[in-house]
């Protein structure tokens, strides 16, 4: 029974160095409402969690040049034991679009790769207008692969973008 209602709610699953993918996370579970929402930092789970989500929400910050947040490059290889077919899942990522152009919400791009391989459906994919940069992983067919936020150069956007963004999945992961 437990089992059932754990699978009707969304595991919005995220790794932050300094605060802000965690802040948007916890603005993203308020927005869809934290009684349909288990958040957990990445650091702290085992893949059997993961998996026992049937819809989820992925967040990264990218750091280095383009790398993953540590505690995702920690989890990042665990995926490949993972079927994820059947499972829905929507990404965002935090990155400064200005001072790591060359490599703006790379973290983001390389986890959707993996979370395809592994057989995810993924939704939310998000515009590229309004944003300032040359190269991004997080990039295909034109579009973000999921929601873009720059908490440094563009936090006052946050929420607005959160909330167009929610409306737009949730009607897909539940
Ligand atoms: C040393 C350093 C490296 C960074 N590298 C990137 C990068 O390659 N791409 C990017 O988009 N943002 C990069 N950022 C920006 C962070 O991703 C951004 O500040 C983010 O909001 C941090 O989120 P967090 O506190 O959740 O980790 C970098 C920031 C620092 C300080």
């Amino acid at each position: 029974m437990k089992q059932i209602d754990i699978m009707k709610k969304i595991g919005l699953f995220w790794g932050s160095e300094t605060g802000n993918t965690e802040h948007a996370a916890g603005i993203i579970a308020d927005t869809i409402g934290n009684d349909f929402v288990d958040s957990y930092n990445i650091r702290d789970v085992s893949p059997d969690t993961l998996a026992g989500y049937d819809a989820l929400i992925i967040g990264s910050s990218t750091w280095g040049a383009g790398e993953l947040q540590d505690d995702w490059y920690n989890f990042y290889g665990k995926l490949d034991s993972f079927d994820l077919g059947g499972k829905t899942v929507a990404f965002f990522g935090l990155g400064d679009q200005l001072s790591y152009g060359d490599y703006y919400l790379d973290a983001m791009g390389i986890l959707y790769e993996k979370f395809i391989e592994r057989g995810a459906k993924v939704t939310g994919s998000w515009p590229v207008d309004g944003y300032e940069y040359s190269s991004s992983k997080a990039v295909v067919h034109g579009s973000f692969v999921g929601l873009a936020l720059d908490a440094d150069n563009q936090d006052h956007l946050t929420h607005s973008r959160v909330q167009a963004w929610v409306e737009q999945i949730k009607p897909v992961l539940f």
